[in-house]
């Protein structure tokens, strides 16, 4: 919930007026940070998760309403079984751990991605926060799992066919968004990519049509708060004319 007033806000060097709604982050860069420092991958992605607590805790003070973040992506499969036992095993830790203060901030949690193909620990423990924290009011958190845009399309196209056969009716836009799983969400203002890839990794494909790209070298587990703000500010600067004109 919003706790910084528009003062607190205008100090930080952001307009409390062009808040954006949506946030979207490449959460990239644990594995070059762990190099760097002469450390493990591992080390790295439990560096990343260490950042994830004050990124949210700002969004939610900031009274930002949705983040989306990409967590594990469609195609992170392909990494060795060893680095995807120490992802699962942060994300279990990760979930279970911080649900109680999420839950007091009044967070709402949602998985996007297939789940299905997680061991059932990760996926009992994504559900549980779920279900825990479903009717809370704050931030709406969505953590992309298992998510690739390409895959999410064809998985709404698939549902979408399945009900024009049965209805005899063609897809509206509307019904395709609502096909998708930011169903509901506001439309995506910002998309945020760490550690200098200019890619979009298969996320968001459709959602991004018209965000602000950011882009920063910053190693996700170096990405503070005051990156952040830098990136929102960033974004306050940009001039957004939706192909009109000014
Ligand atoms: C992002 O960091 C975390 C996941 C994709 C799960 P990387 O592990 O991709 O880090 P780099 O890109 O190798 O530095
Ligand atoms: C994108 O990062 C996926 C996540 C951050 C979860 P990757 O590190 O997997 O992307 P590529 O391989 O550099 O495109
Ligand atoms: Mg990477």
């Amino acid at each position: 919930m919003k706790k910084l007033s528009d003062e607190r806000l205008l100090e930080l060097g952001l307009n409390p007026k062009l808040m954006p709604a949506h946030v979207a982050i490449i959460m990239d860069g644990n594995g070059r940070w762990a190099k760097k420092h002469g450390a493990l991958r591992s080390i790295g992605h439990r560096a990343g998760v260490n950042r994830l607590r004050e990124i949210i805790r700002f969004s939610s003070d900031a009274g930002i309403s949705a983040l989306t973040l990409y967590a594990f992506s469609t195609e992170n499969w392909k990494r060795p079984d060893s680095e995807l036992a120490v992802l699962f095993g942060l994300l279990i830790e990760y979930f279970n751990g911080e649900i109680d203060e999420l839950d007091e901030n009044e967070v709402c949690i949602r998985a996007i991605g297939e789940l299905s193909a997680f061991p059932d620990e990760v996926r009992s423990a994504v559900e549980n926060a779920e279900a825990r924290t479903r009717r809370n009011k704050g931030l709406k958190l969505n953590i992309a799992l298992n998510y690739g845009a390409q895959l999410e399309i064809l998985r709404a196209v698939r549902a979408l066919c399945k009900s024009a056969i049965e209805s005899g009716e063609l897809p509206t836009q509307a019904d395709f968004e609502n096909a998708l799983y930011t169903a509901g969400l506001p439309e995506l203002d910002l998309l945020i990519r760490t550690s200098g890839e200019m890619r979009l990794s298969n996320y968001l494909l459709y959602q991004a049509a018209y965000a602000e790209l950011y882009f920063t070298e910053v190693l996700w587990p170096d990405f503070t708060k005051s990156e952040y703000i830098r990136a929102i500010a960033e974004f306050q600067r940009r001039n957004r004319r939706f192909g009109g004109v000014e």
